[in-house]
């Protein structure tokens, strides 16, 4: 059997009681370390689920060769942070389980991908998502640009296993280097879903690093006026 489980974006507590209980019958728990970092550490998880959990980088997910050919026999489980389906490599292990005909258990949760509701800008009014990576490119600039109207999601790089996390304040420097007026307004987010995510809705020029990860951007389309209004919480 094997489990694909969403835990949550911020801490051991956040794993769903159906995701527990798949945990607590696991032969073999892996836990993905390349889509975003929890609050807490590896051992806190462990201790919650009265567990080991193997700590495992995008390539042993892609290949996923040894969880399919595991779970043929035993229970396995792989830990997703925040949503299972928020990133591609996932879906190809959900097709690689299903052309092996595996009993399957996907366990969904919140994502980064609805978490950003919570600057008050409305979740149906984003365009395509960008992902604005540590090697220069002129994709995300360009994906702003064709949004609009529309509201745009930029998700920043990261590295965990080297503690390596893109600023929202390079990000934009990058973008204005591109063409992107220092004046427009932005959405910083960092470590939503904790109990204090930091949000700050500014000018672009004027963002300042946050040492604080992972964070994503948000360059807003046209406003509403409640988004408008609900954005003054953050300035
Ligand atoms: C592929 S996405 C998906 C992350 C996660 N698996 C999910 O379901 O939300 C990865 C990007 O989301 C953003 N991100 C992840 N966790 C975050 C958090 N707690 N707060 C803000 N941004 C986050 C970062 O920009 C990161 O590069």
């Amino acid at each position: 059997m094997l489990n694909i489980i969403g835990i949550g974006l911020n801490d051991e507590k956040d794993v769903s009681v159906k995701g527990l209980e798949l945990i607590h019958s696991s032969d073999f728990i892996y836990l993905e370390n390349y889509t975003s970092k929890l609050k807490c550490s590896l051992e806190d998880l462990e201790k919650f689920y009265a567990k080991k959990v193997i700590l495992v980088e995008r390539e042993f997910v892609e290949d996923g060769k040894e969880m399919i050919e595991k779970a043929k026999t035993q229970n396995v489980s792989l830990l997703i942070i925040g949503d299972v389906f928020s990133a591609t490599t996932h879906i190809s292990l959900y097709q690689d389980a299903l052309d092996s005909k595996l009993e399957i258990n996907i366990i969904n949760n919140a994502s980064v991908l609805n978490a950003i509701g919570i600057t008050g800008l409305s979740l149906y009014k984003f365009g395509k998502t960008t992902s604005i990576s540590f090697h220069d490119s002129e994709v995300p600039i360009k994906v702003i640009k064709d949004n609009r109207p529309l509201h745009t999601l930029c998700l920043l790089d990261l590295t965990p296993k080297e503690d390596r996390f893109m600023e929202a304040s390079e990000a934009i420097a990058r973008l204005i280097s591109q063409g992107l007026d220092p004046e427009t307004k932005v959405v910083v987010c960092s470590q939503l879903g904790s109990k204090n995510p930091t949000i700050i809705y500014s000018q672009a020029k004027d963002v300042k690093p946050l040492n604080k990860y992972p964070q994503c951007l948000i360059v807003p389309g046209d406003l509403h006026f409640i988004e408008e209004e609900f954005l003054e919480n953050f300035k």
